[in-house]
Formats: structure tokens, sequence, C-alpha cells
């Protein structure tokens, strides 16, 4: 990763731990600019605060170890702040996550969440989402179904790793790397089809579920709410 765009994804996560008090139950998003945010998550509970983390991959439950933080296995009741990264981020705050592979308990932890705050360098900021691929987790034994129904939605696709070999989720799934040419004009009615279709575990549109956006630029990271306002 270039040296730039990692310092940005890094002053994005340190301006989301101006978000964090003591006491909070905080959802731990994957990648690489949430790996800054956990590791500072670690440097505030050193510091003392009592936090407690619900990891959304294996990756991160690891960091979370390593850093100190204390791990909620079971989750019981609302978490109090989430953060997370994105592939790309709309005007109104509409993401596509999952291209790190940990789309399916991203979204449970955002969705049990009272805030949900996503974390990104402004290269993810898109007039539409679809410019990249739109990760779609699908259950191994009957994939060929499931994707020959999404082609039907108009998606042509790969699965991710390939044939041979694919990538496998924590959850022991498969992804399946959906393309929409000229990208995808109503992420809600795509998102409602996808979540209808046989075989398909979850997928990686988060429509309506994000509360502010911390983008970092070179002048600094700001704080986004719905249809570009400053949140
Ligand atoms: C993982 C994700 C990540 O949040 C997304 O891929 C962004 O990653 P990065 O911060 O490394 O650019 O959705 O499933």
């Amino acid at each position: 990763m270039a040296e730039n765009a990692d310092s940005l994804k890094r002053a994005a996560a340190e301006k989301a731990l101006e978000l964090v008090r003591d006491g909070m139950l905080l959802g731990l998003g994957s990648g690489t600019t949430m790996r800054h945010f956990t590791e500072g998550v670690g440097r505030l509970v050193a510091g003392g605060m009592r936090v407690r983390g619900v990891p959304t991959s294996r990756e991160t439950a690891e960091l979370a170890a390593a850093n100190g933080i204390p791990i909620v296995t079971e989750l019981v009741g609302d978490i109090d702040l989430a953060v997370d990264g994105a592939d790309e981020v709309d005007r109104d705050l509409n993401l596509i996550k999952g291209r790190g592979g940990a789309l399916f308990r991203e979204k449970i932890v955002a969705a049990a969440s009272r805030r949900f705050v996503v974390v990104v360098d402004e290269s993810k900021l898109v007039k539409q989402l679809g410019a990249g691929v739109l990760p779609v987790e699908v259950l191994p034994f009957l994939w060929r179904t499931t994707a020959d129904r999404l082609i039907l939605l108009g998606a042509s696709l790969t699965v991710r790793g390939g044939e041979e070999a694919p990538y496998v989720t924590d959850n022991g799934n498969l992804i399946l790397d959906l393309t929409f040419e000229g990208g995808i004009a109503d992420p809600q009615a795509l998102a409602t089809s996808l979540k209808v279709t046989i075989g398909v575990v979850e997928h990686g549109l988060f429509v309506g579920m994000t509360d502010s956006c911390i983008v970092a630029g070179a002048d600094g990271p700001r704080m986004l709410g719905r249809s570009g306002s400053a949140g």
C-alpha cells in the first residue's frame, strides 16, 4: 500500500478514536483502515479506559486480543459504537463492503449498533456504487444455482480465489464478486433482490445503515453525514 494512502487511513481511524468513551461496547470492523483503529483502542485500554470489543472477523479478534482489548464472544444487547472501513461510499453514505471477505459479521455488528461510523480515505468516495466488485457471501453447496440467479439480476461474476481453490470465509462460505455494467443505479432495490436470492447468506451493500463517515484527505479528516453534509 502507498505510504500516503496508509497515512490517510490512519488519520481517519484516529479521528474515530475521539468518539470512544469509557465503558463502551465497541464493534471492531475489519481491514487495513480498521487495524489503526483497533490498535488505537488498545492504547486507550492500556491507558486505563474500560471498553470491550465485538470483532467482525477472526483477524480482528486476533488483533484485538494482541492489543489487550477484552473481547465479547456472545452479543447481548446493543453495541454502543461500531467503526468499520468500506470499499465504496456514496453521497447517501450507502456502502459497498466485503472486499476483505468479512461482510457477514460486519453487517450484523453494524445493524446491532446504536451508532455506525465508517472510516475511509477519500479514494473510497464515489458518485454511484458499483465502480468495483460487489461481494456476495453464498453457501458452497448450491453456489452454482445461486450464481445463475445472480446473473439473472444483471450481474457478471467470479468466484473469489477461483473455482479450483476458492477463498473461504470465516463462516465456511464462498464469496462471489459481482460486477454491474454501468454501476448500481438503485442500491436499495438491488439489496432487496439479493437478500431473497436462494443461497445468498449476505451481501456487501450496506444501505441506510451508516450514521456518519470520517473521510481523510490531504486537508485532514472530516466527518460527513448523509447527502454529503458535515456530520
Ligand atoms: C472487509 C471490508 C473492509 O472494511 C473494506 O474492504 C475496506 O478495507 P480497507 O480498510 O483495507 O481498505 O469491508 O470485509
